[in-house]
């Protein structure tokens, strides 16, 4: 399978890849998603998910969130996804614009992937509270959208969904 990647380049899809071959793409959401957390007032937001490869036995992404209302630039997160070849073991390893940095692993089941935080790092001067475990769902559904969920839990706190949304496909 060929896909072109955001640099225009054209790779025969790795085949350790060819479990996750479902998230390539661009993925926008059909509705403004919904965010909360114990300590914020409910929000809504839109998001573009890019996912790519050039070859290589890893996935590229790029997930853009926007303000619902005024479009402006929200959250933003890059960072690569690899799978450990032979087995259904996936790690994401994230950048955030927050000044967040993290490894979240978990398993991919069927079209989902169930993800936890492996490691987690900040910039010194980072804004708090500090947020000290992510989990984040993410699967494709039998009616071909693509769903995320991501909770959170800050230092000492409970893990509390921060995050709900659903995006359909705008390219392969
Ligand atoms: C894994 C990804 C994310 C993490 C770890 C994260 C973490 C956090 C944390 C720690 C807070 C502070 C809570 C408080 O003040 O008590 C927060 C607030 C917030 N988050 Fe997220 N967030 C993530 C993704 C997103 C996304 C995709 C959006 C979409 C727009 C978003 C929008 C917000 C908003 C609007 C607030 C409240 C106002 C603010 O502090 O900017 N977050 N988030």
């Amino acid at each position: 399978m060929t896909h072109t990647c955001p640099f225009h380049q054209s790779a025969e899809l790795n085949a350790a890849l060819e479990p996750l071959a479902w998230l390539l793409g661009i993925w926008e959401s059909d509705q403004p998603g919904d965010g909360s957390f114990s300590t914020i007032p409910p929000f809504h937001y839109n998001e573009t998910l890019h996912f790519s490869h050039v070859g290589q036995p890893v996935i590229n992404f790029m997930f853009n969130a926007f303000n619902a209302e005024n479009k402006k630039p929200m959250h933003r997160e890059c960072g690569f996804i690899r799978i450990q070849p032979g087995t259904n073991r996936v790690a994401f390893i994230i950048a955030q614009n927050s000044g967040l940095v993290e490894v979240e692993e978990g398993l991919l089941t069927g079209q989902q992937l169930t993800l936890q935080t492996h490691a987690l790092a900040r910039t010194s001067f980072a804004k708090e509270p500090h947020v000290e475990q992510v989990s984040r769902v993410i699967q494709l559904r039998p009616d071909g959208k693509l769903e995320q969920t991501v909770s959170m839990a800050l230092e000492g706190g409970p893990l509390t969904q921060h995050l709900h949304i659903t995006y359909c496909r705008r390219s392969t």
